[in-house]
């Protein structure tokens, strides 16, 4: 794979000196949906499959990238001395997002470079290619430049170009987990202190298995933003009444007691969501330690349902999945994972029974919705790096 990509990288660009290669994996979550932004817990992991880039160093200031997902916008060139989002640019706005952010940090881009990047994560699945290509580059530039910067301010830096130059407000859980993940293991994350710990993902006879709706996510980013609205509303009655700053803090208990002090039934839900959601995250990664992975298995069945009831981010193709899932013998939990309205499921299953849940939960998934899902066995891999 590499080798190609690098001589894939002469034929575009030509020349010669040293080439330099890094990678960046996707990510899934386990558990823990919606509550990163709430400063609540998340429990995911990075994936084997992932963004590749190969890089060479320019003496100018041009920067030269090329995608092999998107052939058709050939080569995309800037000067390190406009990193302004540029529509044309499309998917190059992402490193170029993260240069700005690294200049503004002081960690300065001296020259140009040419770069060739390749994905396997499939586009707009929720599995995060796009923090997978801000990580990327981030590393990218720590060892291009010889940067004095670690991974959690670059995590920091690529959740900031994402939410600052691309315009996107999303929490810090998929930088995170691209940026730190480690193999065979999914982090524990405390999204308003970032102290994490690392768990074993042993599940016996059983494999991860995600499915990919297919379905178009239309009106995600609204939807996102419209839900963080939602919590931040609860929030500011709910600190009308107790010292909070994030939902978060809040026990099952005194969400409870408090509870009534949120006005609008809706903002209710959400909220009731969110400090559930992250009560059930710190007692499954409990459950998951002590090997009971029945246990695990039943509260990402509850995330799912307060997904789809009290969140409502799920809709008819993530629930025709979970339910065609749940129907299947072999199944120890499925839920929806990411930011919802499309996107992935992702299941926990039987080794025996992974080959006719692949065949089954699909025909179910394609008599109810006419779509095609594709299936993938979930191989957990480490963070962004050099190699
Ligand atoms: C998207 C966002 C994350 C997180 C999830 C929902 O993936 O990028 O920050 O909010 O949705 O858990």
């Amino acid at each position: 794979m590499v080798e190609n990509l690098k001589d894939q990288f002469n034929c575009i660009f030509g020349g010669d000196g040293d080439l330099q290669t890094f990678f960046a994996p996707g990510r899934v979550n386990l558990i823990g949906e919606h509550t990163d932004y709430n400063g609540g817990h998340v429990f995911p992991c990075a994936l084997s499959i992932g963004t590749y880039m190969v890089v060479r160093k320019r003496t100018d200031d041009i920067v030269q990238m090329h995608s092999l997902n998107f052939e058709d916008l050939g080569v995309i060139c800037f000067n390190i001395n406009e990193l302004e989002f540029v529509k044309a640019h499309d998917w190059a706005n992402y490193p170029k997002g993260v240069m700005k952010m690294f200049n503004e940090a002081g960690l300065t881009v001296t020259s140009g470079f040419d770069a060739l990047i390749y994905g396997n994560i499939p586009n707009g699945s929720g599995l995060s290619s796009s923090a997978s290509l801000e990580l990327v580059t981030s590393v990218m530039l720590k060892h291009l430049f010889a940067l004095n910067v670690s991974m959690v301010d670059m995590v920091k830096l690529s959740q900031k170009a994402e939410n600052e130059f691309i315009g996107v407000s999303c929490g810090i859980m998929d930088q995170f987990a691209i940026g730190m993940g480690k193999k065979d293991h999914a982090v524990l994350l405390d999204c308003q202190t970032l102290e994490y710990t690392y768990s074993p993902v042993k599940l016996e006879n059983a494999s991860l298995i995600i499915a990919n709706t297919n379905k178009r996510r239309g009106l995600l980013d609204s939807k996102y933003n419209e839900r963080r609205f939602e919590c931040e509303r609860a929030l500011g009655q709910l600190k009308e009444k107790v010292e909070i700053t994030s939902l978060g803090e809040l026990t099952v208990e005194q969400f409870e007691e408090l509870k009534n002090t949120i006005t609008n039934e809706v903002d209710r839900k959400r909220a009731k969501h969110a400090v559930y959601e992250n009560a059930r995250t710190i007692e499954a990664v409990e459950r998951l330690q002590k090997g009971d992975i029945a246990g695990f298995g039943q509260l990402m069945n509850q995330s799912h349902t307060s997904l789809r009831d009290d969140y409502e981010v799920t809709g008819f193709e993530l629930d025709a999945l979970v339910e065609g899932a749940w129907s299947h013998p072999g199944v120890i939990g499925s839920r929806m994972t990411g930011a919802g309205f499309g996107g992935c499921t992702i299941s926990i299953v039987e080794n025996d029974e992974v080959d006719n849940f692949i065949e089954n939960v699909g025909k179910i998934y394609k008599d109810k919705t006419k779509l095609t899902a594709d299936f993938y066995v979930v191989q957990i891999g480490d963070g962004a790096k050099q190699f």
